[in-house]
């Protein structure tokens, strides 16, 4: 573990660093294993003695040597005891809620959250357990919202799609007072912008899919944990088969390396153009808690010491479905893609209201997500310049046909 006073940025290059175990070399080697030989039975015996499979190993599903030491990098950067892989980001908060959940619990889920964690809260009810959404702005207002039966509280801040940020701090100590457990989805703003469980959250879950990895070519997961959290992790992970592909945790440990610097020019970059997209005729409204006049700016200027390349626009209501299609499909670097975190830029229509609580969503326009890559940004401006310029050119002729 490298010293907690040593700054964050050296910490990234060398948490989960053991060179000393794979004969000098810095990187671990890529284990690609499921069976481990033992030399005798007693040291076969010795190693499935411990029932979180931890430091021993047994089984590749289990752990390597590989995914030791993306786990222990993740958990140095969160701040957390421990961390567990998985196979994907949905994977790591579906694992880390049904180490919590029994029949008769309630659980309270943001309304903003990713739409797949959403649709797996709705299909606890099926296993007894009730999910209710709150509103993200509830801060300790959650208080009111908690029942005998509360088992947990699901945060993930800033929200998918509309970007609001929750005031963790006030939510986990009203949650911490009451036994109820708290899971951050930090995918966003991964530990070098926001780290939850130094704002008392109990558990963090990511997207590795996203910035850990960073090149878009892999999907990966991984749950980080307190010292009083991990073991129902673990065990949840190991009860329901959790484990991730040797060439995908390799890729989370590399990205890991460089995410400091990828990140701040994400920031800059997202940054430059959510400026640039508020003062374009076309759009309404840019949903970016890093940009001052934000709801969520003062919150997030609290928490977190940097925004990832990710937000959302509301173009003016007047725009239509097929005129805003043909702009989408008329942009040469914003890929018409899902998923984000990765070096390029992507643009996809998101519409808030088809998963959040009735009436919760009150926006006319269209809603596009934007990831903001790597690409240089004034590159980036001309391709979304043209695609509106476009935009209004197809409305004004549609208006002058009619
Ligand atoms: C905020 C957030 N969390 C979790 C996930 C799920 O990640 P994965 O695709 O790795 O399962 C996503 C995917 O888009 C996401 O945006």
């Amino acid at each position: 573990m490298i010293h907690r006073q040593t700054s964050f940025e050296t910490r990234l290059v060398r948490a989960g660093w053991e060179p000393h175990l794979q004969e000098g070399y810095i990187n671990p080697p890529v284990y690609r294993s499921s069976t481990v030989l033992y030399s005798d039975v007693a040291s076969m015996e010795r190693s499935q003695a411990d029932p979180l499979r931890r430091d021993l190993p047994t089984y590749g599903r289990f752990g390597t040597p590989t995914s030791r030491a993306f786990e222990l990098a993740l958990t140095e950067l969160e701040g957390g005891y421990a961390a567990v892989v998985t196979c994907s980001g949905l994977a790591a908060i579906t694992t880390a809620l049904m180490a919590f959940v029994k029949a008769g619990d309630h659980i309270l889920v943001s309304d903003s959250v990713y739409t797949s964690s959403r649709r797996f809260c709705d299909s606890l009810a099926a296993f007894g357990i009730e999910t209710e959404y709150y509103d993200p702005r509830v801060a300790g207002g959650i208080a009111d919202l908690l029942r005998p039966n509360t088992r947990l509280v699901y945060l993930e801040s800033p929200g998918s799609t509309t970007f609001e940020v929750q005031d963790v701090p006030a939510i986990t100590s009203v949650c911490r007072d009451r036994g109820v457990v708290t899971i951050v989805d930090n995918t966003w703003a991964t530990p070098v912008f926001c780290r939850p469980l130094e704002l008392g959250a109990d558990v963090v879950v990511h997207s590795a899919t996203k910035y850990l990895t960073g090149h878009a070519d892999s999907i990966l997961g991984a749950i980080v944990c307190t010292e009083d959290t991990y073991g129902p992790v673990r065990s949840a992970a190991i009860r329901l088969g959790q484990t991730a592909g040797a060439d995908d945790v390799y890729m989370g440990l590399r990205g890991i390396r460089t995410l400091g610097v990828r990140l701040r020019q994400h920031h800059q970059q997202a940054l430059e153009l959510a400026r640039w997209l508020q003062e374009q005729d076309e759009v309404s409204q840019v949903l970016y808690p890093a940009l001052p006049g934000d709801p969520g700016h003062e919150l997030w200027r609290r928490d977190f010491s940097g925004a990832a390349g990710l937000f959302s626009i509301v173009l003016n209501p007047w725009y239509g479905k097929a005129e805003v299609d043909a702009m989408l499909e008329r942009l040469r670097l914003f890929g018409l893609g899902h998923s984000w975190g990765g070096y390029e830029s992507l643009i996809v229509p998101a519409d808030p209201s088809a998963h959040r609580l009735p009436g919760s969503w009150q926006e006319p326009g269209i809603v596009l997500r934007v990831h903001v890559g790597l690409e240089d940004v004034e590159d980036l401006k001309r391709d979304l310049a043209a695609g509106l310029r476009q935009l209004s050119q197809d409305c004004c002729s549609e208006l002058a046909a009619v």
